[in-house]
């Protein structure tokens, strides 16, 4: 008998646990809180931050900036650093992750993305491409556009026809003086 009451007890001094635990002192959403910042429980988020997965617009289907040799500069650099290791420094895809058994990307020269524009490469950049994950949270917005650049510059590199060059370059490439 005496344990059928300590065990009642027991279960008493739990639920009487709970319900303290229920009704501690909290704020409502937006309550005032006066000692905080703004006077507010809910702090405001710090001037500029941009929400996960928030939309920053319409991204333009060209360089939104001008195309200056500075920029091709950066973009290189930041190819080779991050994409190099998978689709080559010449976008061939024969970087060094790619021989040690990654899957092959497709060539950065063929017929369809040499003529697609450049705000695939951003894309592809920012939200990953198949098995090709997102740099986004490696290659800020405006890198993004130097890498696009980049590999149009790449793109050009492997396709240029003599007519292309200069005069003066191209009696250098062919040996007249
Ligand atoms: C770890 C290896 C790896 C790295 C690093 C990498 N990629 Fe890729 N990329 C791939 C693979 C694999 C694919 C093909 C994905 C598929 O088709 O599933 C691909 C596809 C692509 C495509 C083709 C998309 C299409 O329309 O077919 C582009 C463009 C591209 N990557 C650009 C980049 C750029 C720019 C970077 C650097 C910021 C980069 N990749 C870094 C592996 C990589």
């Amino acid at each position: 008998m005496c344990r059928v009451w300590m065990l009642g007890l027991a279960i008493l001094m739990l639920a009487g646990c709970e319900q303290d635990m229920a009704n501690q002192p909290r704020y409502e959403a937006y309550e005032a809180a006066p000692g905080w910042k703004h006077n507010q429980s809910a702090l405001q988020p710090v001037p500029g931050t941009v929400p996960r997965g928030a939309s920053l617009g319409p991204v333009p289907e060209d360089l939104p900036m001008p195309l200056t040799l500075d920029l091709l500069e950066r973009g290189r650099q930041r190819f080779d650093t991050y994409c190099s290791p998978c689709h080559g420094r010449t976008g061939h895809a024969d970087g060094m992750v790619v021989q040690r058994g990654f899957p092959a990307p497709p060539t950065l020269h063929s017929e369809r993305l040499r003529s697609v524009a450049l705000r695939h490469f951003y894309n592809v950049i920012s939200n990953g491409y198949g098995v090709m994950y997102s740099y986004a949270a490696r290659v800020p917005p405006e890198d993004r556009w130097a890498v696009a650049a980049y590999i149009r510059a790449l793109q050009l590199s492997q396709h240029a026809a003599p007519q292309d060059l200069t005069e003066g370059l191209r009696a250098q490439l062919e040996g007249t003086p």
